[in-house]
């Protein structure tokens, strides 16, 4: 079996590397020749943990290379993967399929025998159909069928998710093409996984379902917390209990300042815009990306509200600016309405970010850049947690209250014990739990 992963962003490459460990031939392939170049390095264009060794070690073994040349690795594959990017469309709302339709035209030339053309991209329902029609129109004479295969990674935690997955979902028509699909996931197999077959409009609805419906647990545990607030409960022994009910699931109820990243924000609005398309409103999902986008603009005041009532000229330490842990992705973090909100209140930022800060440096300006965490926190008014890196957990308190004007921390990530922070002598808020 051979694979043309088409596209080194983040779900090419993890899928690719992925896939060679698992014992098949990957070529990946990108336009990007300097980013190419870079691979045969050795170097990974991302942050995520295991994905160097991975790659190293495929490489070594001879299944996982690295080149520009789309024609001779889609003529030589079995199974053609499009991961390409899938970005909000100008218009907002929207998905741009620009550059899917743009690879399957592309492939479509090169094909060469029975091939499977696998969407791996996140792409709304209905893409697949076209990307079929595509193809067998640049080129009638290719024997082909399109499957769609979305993916359910998390970053940071990707390699992992890839390996031990709770399910895959594969759209795929044919026994023919499921044969192909079945050889590919061969490994998953020995290990129980549930591996479902669809057809091509249900496994690209799955995927957006699935992170809508993660997006709606978020925002449903945050409007607890803030009703929590309220009422004097603590959101954290809400969730544990309403988590321990199997029908609801312990996972994805912490309560934090919204969610962010490239997938939930995108792919909550690109499901509202196909259901309003067809007419049949999501208006669950409509609602949720409406409270989560103000949640995170929300943020700020409860950082001035900590501080007295206000941030002028004061000096505020931020640390964690990803939209979450073990990752160096800014999109959609909530640190990029909270810095500039707290910046246009007259405060001056001082921000700390483990592996974020190069790409947090040109979304955000005037920002002060600490080198670590204490840094950050010298003669600072108070200091936000905005993501929940683990170094950021086990700070030494002592030394923070003595690197800090004022004890102030506000907790948007709930990683300390309120009672053990008043004890330690902090003014200390958090979300959704009482002091
Ligand atoms: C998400 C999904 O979890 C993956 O299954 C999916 O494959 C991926 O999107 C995708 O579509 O590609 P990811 O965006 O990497 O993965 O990150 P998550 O771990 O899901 O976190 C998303 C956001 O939700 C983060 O901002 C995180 O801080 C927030 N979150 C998550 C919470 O606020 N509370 C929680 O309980 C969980």
């Amino acid at each position: 079996m051979r694979i043309a992963m088409v596209g080194t962003g983040y779900v090419g490459l993890v899928s690719g590397a992925c896939f060679s460990e698992f014992g098949t031939d990957v070529v990946c392939i990108d336009k990007d020749a300097d980013k190419i170049a870079r691979l045969e390095r050795g170097e990974i264009p991302i942050f995520e943990p295991g994905l160097d060794i991975l790659v190293a070690n495929n490489r070594a073994a001879g299944r996982l290379s690295f080149t520009t040349d789309l024609a001779g690795a889609v003529a030589e594959a079995d199974a053609v993967f499009i991961a390409v990017g899938t970005p909000t469309g100008r218009t907002g709302g929207e998905a741009d399929l620009t550059y899917v339709y743009e690879a399957a035209r592309e492939v479509a030339g090169f094909l060469k025998g029975y091939t499977v053309v696998v969407n791996k991209s996140t792409v709304p329902v209905g893409t697949g159909r076209e990307v079929q029609r595509i193809i067998a129109e640049v080129n009638p004479d290719a024997e082909f069928e399109v499957a769609s295969n979305p993916e359910f990674l998390r970053e940071g935690a990707a390699i992992n998710d890839f390996m031990r997955p709770d399910r895959v979902i594969i759209g795929a028509e044919s026994e023919r093409s499921q044969e192909v699909m079945q050889a590919l996931y061969r490994p998953l197999y020995l290990i129980e996984t549930p591996i479902l077959f669809t057809t091509l409009e249900t496994a690209e609805l799955t995927k957006y379902a699935g992170n809508a419906f993660l997006a709606t647990k978020i925002t449903f545990i945050n409007e607890i917390a803030d009703l929590c607030e309220k009422v004097g409960a603590n959101v954290h022994d809400v969730a544990r209990g309403i988590g321990l009910d199997g029908r609801i699931g312990r996972k994805f109820l912490h309560a934090g300042p919204g969610y962010g990243g490239s997938c939930f924000p995108k792919d909550t609005v690109a499901l509202v815009h196909t259901a309003q398309k067809v007419g049949s409103p999501m208006r669950i999902v409509e609602t949720v990306a409406d409270i989560n986008d103000r949640r995170k603009k929300a943020m700020a005041g409860r950082v001035i509200e900590a501080c007295g009532g206000s941030v002028e000229g004061k000096t505020i330490a931020v640390l964690g600016l990803t939209f979450k842990p073990n990752t160096d992705d800014m999109r959609d973090a909530p640190s990029l309405e909270i810095v500039p909100a707290l910046q246009a209140a007259g405060a001056t930022v001082r921000a700390f970010d483990p592996e974020g800060m190069a790409q947090a440096e040109p979304l955000l300006s005037n920002v002060a850049w600490a080198q670590n965490a204490y840094e950050a926190m010298t003669g600072a008014d108070a200091v936000v947690i905005v993501t929940e890196w683990n170094e950021f957990r086990a700070l030494d308190l002592e030394r923070v209250k003595a690197a800090l004007k004022a004890p102030v921390m506000i907790d948007l990530r709930n990683i300390y014990n309120p009672q053990e922070m008043i004890d330690a002598g902090f003014d200390y808020s958090s979300v959704g739990r009482p002091v």
